[in-house]
């Protein structure tokens, strides 16, 4: 009866999924912040997707849910608000816009560092959105904030 419309057909019930808000009230505001095991964490709704990152920039902390979403390379990306950093939003990746000295004409290119930001499973089940618990056996740059502001004070938008 769970009429789950995730990818991969999962038991939403029994993988402990954690609420994290209505799936209308997000498309409203676009963005909330959420606690998932007391890690902060930010689910945004783009372009008729929602994606859940660490809410705090790999680089230094940074608040992403106060960035801006740009364009790249026809990537959404999360701009930092801090140092300008730039994350795309299905990955985690970060960007960084390169020059290879080697080519006759250099031109900077964007490139990716890999990916940095914990990215979370999102699961729209009945209008309910849930973001799935961190695989904490992989490691990203981001828990390091992630743990360090884990409990920690409020995030205000
Ligand atoms: Fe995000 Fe530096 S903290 S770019």
């Amino acid at each position: 009866e769970s009429d789950s419309s995730s990818t991969g057909g999962a038991e939403t019930e029994s993988d402990g999924l954690i609420f994290v808000g209505k799936e209308e009230n997000i498309k409203k505001s676009q963005r909330i912040t959420a606690k998932i095991n007391g890690r902060e964490i930010v689910v945004f709704y783009h372009e008729g997707k929602f994606h859940a990152l660490d809410s705090r920039c790999y680089h230094e902390g940074g608040p992403l849910c106060r960035g801006e979403i740009e364009d790249i390379d026809g990537q959404a990306c999360i701009v930092c608000p801090w140092h300008k950093f730039k994350i795309t939003l299905e990955t985690g990746e970060g960007l960084y816009e390169g020059i290879n000295p080697l080519e006759p004409s250099p031109t900077p290119k964007w490139q990716s560092k890999g990916v940095k930001q914990r990215i979370h499973k999102v699961t729209i089940d009945n209008g309910n959105v849930y973001v799935s618990p961190p695989d904490l056996s992989v490691s990203f740059d981001s828990d390091y904030f992630a743990e360090k502001y884990k409990n920690g004070g409020e995030l205000a938008m």
